[in-house]
């Protein structure tokens, strides 16, 4: 295999992965122990250290696909090899800088870019080197874009601009406007996680679509609805996302209604798939089946919450609570990273065509992984309600008092923590033997 970017950025995110989950199994720990690892990375270093790790993942992983897909499957000469590397070496150095960032406590940027803000500015050109291969590339050989060209496409020019908006903040006359800096604060968030899930949901259909070998699947009316309900979700979805903030109603009512009907279609596009495949296709890729088949369940147990917790008087008592984690946590593990592991596994698959994946090993992995992810959601759920009784129906009841009442709650949801872990552990490293194996060939 001579241009081996793609695996590199595949192996890096893995690598991101295995890190990220134990940053997350140590601030659960946090939770019982408060002063467990206090003196070198307190809870507040902790988080950010587990979110950007985990965020990392997902966004280094999808990446890594879409350089597979389209050099090896598709067989496309890429534009230019050498953007390509420049982008993953400025993409290390980052993730260096970033890491150097939070343990020397420069931290002066917000929520999910916590980071010191300047390093924003290798991503951004990384995103840049992204988009010129990507588009020169795709440009240059494919006439009618099959609906995941486009879902890329906008993913990585979306996610240039939001990571700008996102720090629109520093401009002084911005930040003097409350209102308006939180609300393009979110905004920009949400259209972050929107721009990313474009990319992943964009792998999801290509995926459906090589497995069943229809290429219809990729240009039907239901994707195309989905993509520009996606693109709406994109730049208008954070509405919901701002209950709190003084705006105009109908434009919450509005998001609300568009990213629940996106997740609708989505799970009813992969669950058509699901029903359509041959049993042949089901072996041949048992586990991008299982894997997407696991990521249409999280959908519709994602769907159930965002739909209780979206009701206003409702969001009302979650918001601040750990039931917003779980939705996080149940979105970004449950879908991002189960459609992630099925591309990985379709990867796999395509690069070492003789490799044993069907082992009964794997198949327990699977089995743990969706297992303890769901009680690490259900005690995340109880946590929150627990904390939304205290903030609103107790009254002279310590901070401290109402931590201590959650002790064992935390420390199930430690234990499904450690669970989750250990399958991700198991899946991860089969994977990245394998990889570092087509590495070599
Ligand atoms: C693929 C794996 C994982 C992903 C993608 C992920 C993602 C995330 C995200 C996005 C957040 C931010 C939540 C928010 O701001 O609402 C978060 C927070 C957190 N995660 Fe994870 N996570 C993963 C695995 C884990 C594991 C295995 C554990 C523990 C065993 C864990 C423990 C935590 C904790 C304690 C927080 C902080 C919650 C708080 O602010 O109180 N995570 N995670």
């Amino acid at each position: 295999m001579k241009n081996k970017i793609a695996l590199f950025f595949i192996i890096t995110a893995l690598s991101a992965l295995l890190l990220g989950v134990f940053f997350g199994l140590f601030a659960s720990l946090q939770y019982i122990i408060p002063d467990f690892l206090k003196t070198y990375i307190p809870f507040n270093k902790m988080r950010p250290f587990h979110v950007t790790t985990v965020i990392s993942w997902i966004v280094l992983c999808a990446t890594g696909c879409i350089y597979f897909f389209i050099t090896k499957v598709e067989q496309f000469q890429l534009f230019s090899k050498r953007l390509s590397k420049a982008h993953f070496i400025l993409f290390i150095l980052t993730g260096i800088g970033i890491y150097i960032s939070f343990l020397t406590g420069k931290m002066e940027g917000r929520e999910y870019l916590a980071y010191t803000p300047i390093l924003t500015i290798p991503i951004v050109i990384g995103w840049i080197l992204f988009g010129v291969n990507y588009f020169k590339t795709i440009g240059k050989n494919v006439k009618n874009w099959p609906v995941y060209y486009w879902m890329w496409g906008t993913g990585i020019a979306f996610m240039v601009y939001h990571l700008c908006e996102a720090h629109f903040w520093m401009i002084p006359s911005f930040r003097a406007h409350f209102i308006k800096d939180v609300s393009v604060q979110w905004k920009s968030y949400g259209s972050f996680v929107g721009s990313w899930n474009m990319l992943v949901y964009g792998i999801a259909i290509y995926l459906m679509s090589k497995i069943k070998k229809d290429s219809t699947l990729a240009h039907g009316k239901t994707v195309f609805f989905f993509y520009f309900l996606g693109l709406t979700n994109l730049m208008f979805g954070w509405a919901h996302h701002t209950y709190i903030i003084p705006t105009q109603p109908w434009i919450r009512y509005v998001a609300y209604a568009i990213s629940m009907t996106e997740w609708v279609v989505l799970a009813h596009i992969i669950y058509s798939w699901v029903k359509s495949l041959s049993a042949e296709d089901k072996k041949k890729y048992c586990m991008v089946y299982k894997f997407l088949k696991a990521a249409d369940f999280w959908v519709f147990i994602n769907i159930i919450l965002a739909l209780l917790f979206s009701i206003p008087v409702i969001n009302y008592f979650t918001h601040g609570t750990h039931i917003t984690v779980a939705h996080s946590m149940g979105t970004t593990i449950g879908i991002n990273t189960t459609i992630l592991l099925a591309a990985v596994f379709f990867i796999v698959q395509k690069s070492l065509p003789n490799y044993n994946i069907d082992s009964r090993f794997i198949k327990r992995s699977y089995v743990a992984f969706n297992g303890s992810l769901f009680f690490f959601f259900c005690a995340l759920l109880y946590a929150g309600a627990k904390k939304s009784n205290w903030m609103y129906f107790t009254k002279d009841v310590h901070f401290s008092e109402m931590q201590d009442g959650l002790y064992y709650t935390y420390i199930v949801f430690f234990i499904f923590g450690v669970a989750l872990v250990g399958s991700i552990i198991s899946l991860a490293t089969i994977l990245l033997r394998a990889l570092l194996k087509a590495l070599k060939n």
